[in-house]
Parts: C-alpha cells; sequence; structure tokens
C-alpha cells in the first residue's frame, strides 16, 4: 500500500508525476499519511486531527510557516518541513522588481499608456527616483533579507538591517524599508502607524513577507495622507482580499504572492516537498528541512 498524501494545492507536473510516482494522492484532507500545505490553508490542530491518527508529515510547499501551528504538531509527533533557499533569489528578486516598479513608476506608467492619456516626453514628465545613492531598510536578516541586500548593493543602495529583536529606528529612518521576517507574535503589525510615521514622507515600504507584519488600514491612511510616498505590496492581511484603499491609490504596486513564483523555483520547492514524504514516510529517516 502505497502512503496516502493530500495534496492542498495544483503542482508543477514534475512535482505532480513525482507524487504520482510513490504516493497514493487523495483528493479530500482525511485519513493521511502526509499533508503537501500551502500558506493559504490552515494546518491547525483541527486540521491535524481531521487529517488522522496515521499523519507522519505536514510538508509545507512555502518557507513561512505561520500558518502551521507547530505546536499542535510536536504534539501529534507529527514532522512539519519548509522549502528555504531554493526560493531565496527568487522571492529577492521579486523584491527589486516591486522597487524598481514603485520608483521608476512603471506599473503607474502602464495604466497611464492603457487609459489611452495623451502624453508627451518632457523634463517634468512622470519623474520618478532612482536607487543609486538611496538607503534600503530591511527588516529581517535572514536568508532573504541578506539576498535582498546583496542584489541592492549591486544597485548602488546603501543598507541598513535590523535582525530580530533589534530596535527599527534606522531602518525606518532610510529612503525605502523592505520587510523580510517571518509573521510570528512578535512581528504581527511590526509596521503600525507609530512606525509608518517615523518614516520619511519620501520613503517607500515594500512587503514580500506576510501581510500581517504591516498594518494595512494604517498604511492606507499613510498612503492616502502622503506621509509615506508609496507601497509595493506582494502580501495582504487577508489573502485573497486586498484593501480596497490600496486599489485606489496610484502610488502603489500590487502583486497577487508572487515572491517565489517562477517555474523553476516552484519546481525545486515541489522537489524538496516530495524528498521529505520520501524521507519519512518510505525510508523512516529524518527529512532535510524538518522545522518541527
Ligand atoms: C511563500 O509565501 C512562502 O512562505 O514560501
Amino acid at each position: 500500500m502505497r502512503p496516502r498524501v493530500h495534496v492542498a494545492a495544483r503542482v508543477p507536473a514534475p512535482v505532480q508525476a513525482a507524487l504520482e510516482r510513490d504516493f497514493a494522492l487523495e483528493p479530500e484532507p482525511v485519513d493521511l499519511d502526509g499533508l503537501v500545505a500551502i500558506p493559504s490553508v490552515r494546518v491547525d490542530a483541527a486540521a491535524l486531527d481531521r487529517a488522522g491518527p496515521r499523519l507522519r508529515i505536514v510538508a509545507s510547499y512555502a518557507v513561512g510557516l505561520d500558518n502551521v501551528d507547530l505546536d499542535a504538531a510536536r504534539e501529534r509527533g507529527i514532522v512539519v518541513t519548509n522549502t528555504p533557499d531554493v526560493l531565496t533569489r527568487a522571492t529577492a528578486e521579486h523584491t527589486l522588481a516591486l522597487l524598481l516598479a514603485l520608483r521608476r513608476r512603471v506599473a503607474e506608467g502602464d495604466r497611464l499608456l492603457r487609459r489611452r492619456r495623451p502624453w508627451r516626453l518632457e523634463p517634468t514628465f512622470m519623474l520618478g527616483r532612482g536607487l543609486a545613492g538611496s538607503t534600503l531598510g530591511i527588516v529581517g536578516a535572514g536568508r532573504i533579507g541578506r539576498e535582498v541586500a546583496r542584489l541592492a548593493e549591486a544597485l548602488g543602495m546603501r543598507i541598513v538591517a535590523a535582525g530580530r529583536g533589534d530596535p527599527l529606528d534606522a531602518v525606518l529612518d532610510a529612503d525605502a524599508v523592505t520587510l523580510h521576517c517571518p509573521l510570528t507574535v512578535e512581528t504581527r503589525h511590526l509596521l503600525d502607524a507609530g512606525a509608518l510615521a517615523r518614516m520619511g514622507p519620501d520613503a517607500v515600504l515594500v512587503n514580500t513577507s506576510r501581510g500581517a507584519v504591516v498594518h494595512e488600514e494604517a498604511l492606507v491612511d499613510a498612503l492616502r495622507a502622503r506621509t509615506i510616498a508609496g507601497a509595493a505590496l506582494d502580501v495582504f492581511e487577508d489573502e485573497p482580499r486586498v484593501h480596497p484603499g490600496l486599489l485606489e491609490l496610484e502610488n502603489v504596486v500590487l502583486t497577487p504572492h508572487l515572491g517565489s513564483a517562477t517555474q523553476e523555483t516552484r519546481e525545486a520547492m515541489g522537489m524538496l516537498c516530495v524528498e521529505a514524504l520520501r524521507a519519512v514516510l518510505l525510508e523512516d529517516r529524518p527529512p532535510p528541512n524538518a522545522v518541527a
């Protein structure tokens, strides 16, 4: 009997083929040996219990694990794995894409043309800000934060970073602030009205971490009042909902949680999940990337 695995989302074809080779794929998340989760699926105590007493592994197709109740998994002796490293570059690239799009008004210019507005090249037309010579404040000094720093330095930015527990003052003084911390009880609403008020009127915020690290309502207020210059967001407090205030503002760039969304990265993430399932369910050995 092949182990029973439920996969909570569509996965790239090579990952699907690898899963089908070794596992019986179950349409419902019940009576399982293994579960492949994604960030939008809550894996709490109730979900673990629903999966049944045979469940041995939750392989999360993501690096962030805020959707998984790790304590509940530990109590039940269930291994949890994630997919670090393989998505670091893709997420860092997307962060830079958002920052460039915002600062150089890429999405705004695209919207202007699609609206068929008249325009003319003039010395004062649609001026943005270059990145070279500006400061980038990085919240979270982990793998992705460090990769963003490396890429941003290549573009001529100066880096100020804050790791866990560090004061945010210097980071919030930067020309652009980018978030790369996990969502935890400590980081929920880390960027609240008070923190946003500390940023300068020419500064921008980029978020490719988790929506709830930012107090979205306070961000909309700050953007409307122009106490900050703009925001580029890949993640939202209540996905897939996007705060309607964000949709109305020109000084905002939005993408639908695409940080790790490249073909090669999503395949690599999927293969790590398959490897973890194989380790636990077929080979009875500890999987790589076990977090609980
Ligand atoms: C995606 O959001 C991830 O955590 O990998």
